[in-house]
């Protein structure tokens, strides 16, 4: 038996890769491009492993793909893979329509071409898991309840949007040529491996850098915070027992605004890792221009999922918080490799035009 991950260099993808070899012993197969998102650090506990195989390559490589398929004739296919960040779909939403929405038709090809050929008894129990987002639904007004797996799509960012365009393409191979399929839409992870251009390792590394936190406009933008391995234990749970043709939302009943996610990232930092001057991390909080068409609120509703899967986030947002920041402490070297080179440039170009 086997699995078939794709993005499973990425933050979700290997604290997936880790969460599910904890408790199997089926061969995983792991295919990812290793863009500036994928780091074959974040696996190298795993590297003499084999139950980890690791293949560098693209979704949308059809010819790969399907010789993967073939040799190792996976009961499931687990999609993490995808162009992940909005600010960057901002500056350069081409690349994600390339993973996110052709990869993802490329990708659901290959498998259909494969599960086509099946037997039909592994036929029916083989199962395409899609990782979706909760910014498909687009901005929550104040008051409105979180969303639900029947709230319309209104995808609000080109990364929202490639999204959304990947859910309805999984969705139509469901219901067009029958393939076995699940989606989960999740709230904002964090965790362990968390590149730092999303908020929250961001922060961590600024602060310890002495550079500026920057917020965009007011900061009392809403996300509903999850941490990862709670995300990951969703997905294995989907996998095992959610209904083929089903979605299920995933989050973490825990709606934040940024700027007191910061100001408890600070206060977390005063404590564990104070500053040489004694003052406050959050001395260094800096508002900034906003981002482009910011949405406002997301929230999740996750009835469904516990009570058809018996599913409930483990941590708490303080509790999965501390594991973050110790995690951030001790592996500086990780922080490090991964914000040389090209992480550099990204800086400049999303902050120069903001102060
Ligand atoms: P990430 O950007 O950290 O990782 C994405 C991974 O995909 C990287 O390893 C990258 O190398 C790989 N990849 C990109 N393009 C590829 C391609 N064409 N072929 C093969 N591999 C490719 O993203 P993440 O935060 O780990 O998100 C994983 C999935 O979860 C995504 O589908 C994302 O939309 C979804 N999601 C993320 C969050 C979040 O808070 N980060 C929340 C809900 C859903
Ligand atoms: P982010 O981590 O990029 O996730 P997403 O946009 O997918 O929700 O951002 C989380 C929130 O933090 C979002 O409202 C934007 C805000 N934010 C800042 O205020 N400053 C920053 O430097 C970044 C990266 C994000």
């Amino acid at each position: 038996m086997s699995i078939l991950v794709t993005g499973g260099a990425g933050f979700i993808g290997s604290n997936f890769v880790h969460t599910w070899l904890a408790g199997s012993d089926e061969l995983l197969v792991n295919l990812d491009k290793l863009t500036y998102a994928g780091n074959l650090g974040n696996l190298q506990s795993l590297a003499q492993d084999p139950r980890h195989m690791f293949v560098h390559g693209d979704i949308a490589d059809r010819e790969l793909v399907q010789a993967l398929l073939t040799q190792h004739q996976p009961r499931a296919v687990l999609h993490f893979a995808a162009e992940s960040h909005v600010d960057r779909s901002i500056h350069g939403p081409l690349d994600f329509i390339h993973t996110n929405v052709v990869g993802t038709c490329q990708l659901l090809e290959s498998v259909r071409a494969y599960w086509s050929g099946l037997s039909p008894d592994v036929q029916q129990s083989f199962l395409f898991l899609h990782v979706s987002t909760d910014e498909v639904y687009g901005s929550l007004k104040p008051q409105a309840p979180a969303f639900n797996e029947t709230n319309l799509y209104e995808p609000n960012s080109p990364y929202a949007a490639s999204k959304a365009a990947s859910d309805h393409l999984v969705r139509a191979w469901h219901h067009t040529y029958g393939l076995p399929v699940l989606t989960t839409n999740c709230s904002n992870n964090y965790g362990p491996f968390h590149f730092p251009e999303k908020l929250i390792p961001l922060v961590l590394h600024n602060a310890m850098a002495g550079k500026p936190l920057p917020i965009y406009g007011d900061g009392m933008q809403i996300r509903d915070w999850l941490f990862v391995q709670d995300h990951c234990r969703a997905i294995s749970r989907v996998l095992e027992a959610g209904r083929p043709g089903e979605t299920y939302n995933i989050g973490g009943w825990n709606e934040k605004p940024n700027i007191e996610v910061v100001n408890t990232l600070c206060s977390l930092l005063d404590e564990l890792h104070p500053r040489a001057d004694g003052k406050s991390y959050a001395e260094q909080i800096t508002y900034v221009k906003d981002r482009a068409g910011h949405d406002r609120r997301y929230a999740i509703d996750a009835f469904k999922i516990s009570t058809e899967l018996g599913w409930r986030p483990q941590e708490t947002f303080e509790t999965g918080l501390s594991k973050t920041v110790a995690w951030y402490l001790q592996n500086q070297c990780w922080v490090e490799n991964v914000t040389s080179g090209g992480y550099r440039d990204w800086v400049t170009a999303n902050y120069a035009g903001r102060a």
